[in-house]
């Protein structure tokens, strides 16, 4: 036969263009679009279904460990990338995380020892930089930007991991010289210290006060700062995980300034609300939503929605950092019951972005097809080094791709999840489209919900420099 694989009669869609047509896969890559392309060994029917590249998510957080005696969270690699196909993404760009004091090298090899054999989809790495010394930023991070790990992300906030002004300027400075991406984690550390002792002294300690501790406010003063330094500096930055308007307009502020400011949202932000922190009547379910930035209001929801359109965001990611919520590692288990300050921060999402913006973007008329694909693929692959390998539908490009039924109706359930958590905070949540079919490199790796790919199947990713970072 001509092709290892034709995928026919699907409507295939890209960033740029939605068109009807026929595509060849051989040795796991696009080597043709169009009709009556030739013969290969196996065929798929696509007809009536959406054909899109398959989806990369550049925020995850899998097999990072937590502090000895507190929840640890749900999902390695094994099941974080099991969770992954099962929603149509094929690529997933986890954190490195580097301990204080930890050698960024050593962190980087103990990652790849938790992902080797253990990953249904390709991965890349980011770095998470909690310890900038001299040896860190002078010699570590060039090298590894050299090989493959050209982004890397830094906190302003989390006793663990928070780095002060000075030296998020010696990060940022350090980036610019080996042109990588750095994405900032915005929320003040000293304020949500403050605010927190005050919440607890007044005996509110419920997981609703989570969100209570880090308002809006303290989101957009952190944004605002690394803006700033960021201009001092003269480098690009990519703020992540806004949650609602106040941050969203401190990016747009920067862009129309003409400053190289880039943003991300996320799921929970378009799909939770701090409401759902309550739980029942203050109870402990509330610490099923709890993560950070918090979710914020409806209002916020349009605001998000105001960034996506507008293209404030280039990239809509799930930050899925999954922990159990009941049992003795459960998140609300130890100190979290006494105080929302110790309840684990993060949710699982990996296998319902794609769902959710679809349904609530496509499906409800607020973007298009094709900004979908940007929003969950493409702009991913651009902003961190992996295009034109990955992230579209043309010859050269990986076939990695999914099938998707944009008019099926499903209600999202704990029961069809894949992921390590035992509960899904988007619980009950109807949504229209829904993916049927998962393809890596040419191999149906998941289909109808059941996996067929294999934990050998995914490989790593080194990644070029980002074309964002080197502006
Ligand atoms: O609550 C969250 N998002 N936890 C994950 C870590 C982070 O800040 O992205
Ligand atoms: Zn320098
Ligand atoms: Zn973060
Ligand atoms: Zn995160």
């Amino acid at each position: 036969a001509d092709f290892d694989l034709l995928i026919r009669n699907g409507t295939c869609v890209t960033a740029a263009d939605t068109f009807n047509a026929d595509i060849a896969v051989k040795g796991g890559r696009i080597v043709a679009t169009g009709t009556d392309l030739g013969t290969a060994d196996r065929e798929i029917d696509a007809s009536g279904l959406l054909v899109m590249p398959g989806g990369i998510d550049s925020h995850v957080h899998l097999a990072q460990p937590s502090a000895p005696g507190t929840p640890q969270m749900a999902d390695g690699f094994e099941t974080g990338t099991r969770s992954a196909i099962a929603g149509g993404t094929t690529t997933v760009i986890p954190f490195a995380l580097q301990a204080r004091g930890e050698n960024l090298r050593a962190a980087v090899a103990a990652y790849h020892e938790k992902a080797r054999g253990q990953s249904y989809c390709d991965y890349g790495f980011h770095l998470i930089i909690t310890d900038p010394t001299p040896q860190a930023l002078g010699q570590d991070l060039p090298g590894l930007v050299e090989s493959g790990y050209t982004s890397f992300k830094v906190f302003m906030t989390y006793d663990d991991m928070v780095l002060n002004d000075r030296e998020l300027l010696e990060v940022f400075d350090c980036a610019r010289d080996c042109k990588a991406l750095v994405m900032v984690h915005c929320e003040g550390y000293d304020a949500i210290r403050f605010m927190t002792e005050k919440l607890e002294k007044a005996g509110k300690t419920a997981p609703y006060y989570h969100g209570v501790s880090r308002p809006e406010v303290v989101e957009r003063e952190a944004a605002h700062r690394a803006i700033s330094h960021a201009q001092l500096v003269d480098v690009p930055i990519m703020i992540v995980h806004v949650s609602g308007r106040e941050a969203m307009e401190q990016i747009r502020w920067a862009q129309q300034r003409g400053l190289n400011i880039y943003g991300e949202t996320c799921t929970q932000y378009i799909a939770l609300t701090a409401d759902d922190m309550k739980g029942f009547n203050m109870d402990a379910t509330g610490g099923k939503y709890v993560c950070s930035p918090p979710p914020r209001d409806r209002d916020s929801w349009d605001a998000i929605w105001e960034g996506i359109r507008g293209g404030v965001f280039s990239t809509f990611s799930s930050d899925h950092c999954p922990f159990f919520f009941d049992g003795p590692d459960g998140k609300m288990s130890g100190k979290g019951k006494t105080s929302f300050r110790w309840v684990p921060n993060g949710i699982p999402g990996v296998e319902n972005r794609l769902q959710i913006l679809f349904s609530k973007g496509v499906s409800e008329g607020r973007i298009s097809l094709n900004e979908f694909v940007a929003l969950t693929s493409t702009n991913h692959a651009k902003m961190y080094g992996l295009y034109p390998k990955k992230g579209s539908i043309a010859p050269g490009f990986d076939a990695d791709l999914v099938l998707w039924d944009a008019n099926r109706e499903e209600t999202i359930t704990q029961a069809g999840m894949h992921h390590g958590a035992d509960y899904t905070p988007y619980e009950g949540q109807k949504v229209k489209g829904w993916p049927v079919m998962t393809i890596l490199r040419g191999k149906t790796v998941c289909e109808e919900g059941k996996i067929t790919g294999s934990l050998a199947d995914g490989q790593f990713l080194p990644r070029e420099i980002s074309p964002y970072a080197a502006k």
